[in-house]
């Protein structure tokens, strides 16, 4: 057995890196777009989703430890008060999550870590309820 000490591989990694993130970003907002379950989370967004794409998509990978592009582009910016403008209810909190939840289904992720990620984005965004 090797006696060189392995750093534990990132979530970024595990995951399988940008495309994956990229892949799962896109389901979820093409879910968002054509799906009318997720009506009222449409209504709140901007009419062209393209920008959130490429946001969401940033601030996951330096969020699960991948290039963290979106932070430095973003200094300071904290996911949670950038919330604190947008009118979120429990219902389209529960609309994300639902969206979400499907698209992490629908990307293929490991298990163990799709169950880490689902259960950080439902306490984030049960604090982003008003
Ligand atoms: C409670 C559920 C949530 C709702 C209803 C929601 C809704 C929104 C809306 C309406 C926007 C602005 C869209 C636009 O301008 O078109 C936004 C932006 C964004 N959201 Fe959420 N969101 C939720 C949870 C989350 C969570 C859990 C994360 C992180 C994992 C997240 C990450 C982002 C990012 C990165 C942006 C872009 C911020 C920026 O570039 O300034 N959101 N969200």
């Amino acid at each position: 057995m090797s006696e060189t000490a392995q750093a534990p591989a990132l979530p970024y990694e595990v995951i399988g890196g940008r495309p994956v993130v990229q892949r799962l970003v896109d389901r979820f907002y093409d879910l968002m777009d054509e799906d009318p379950a997720y009506l009222a989370l449409r209504q709140i967004h901007a009419p062209d989703l393209a920008p959130m794409r490429r946001s969401l998509t940033g601030f996951l990978s330096g969020w699960l430890g991948g290039p963290r592009d979106w932070f430095e582009a973003n200094p300071g910016r904290c996911v949670m008060s950038a919330h604190a403008p947008i009118p979120i209810t429990a219902q389209t909190a529960a609309q994300w999550m639902a969206a979400m939840g499907q698209a992490l289904d629908d990307a293929g992720i490991d298990p163990d870590l799709k169950t880490q990620i689902r259960t950080a984005f439902g306490r984030m965004s049960a604090s982003m309820v008003r």
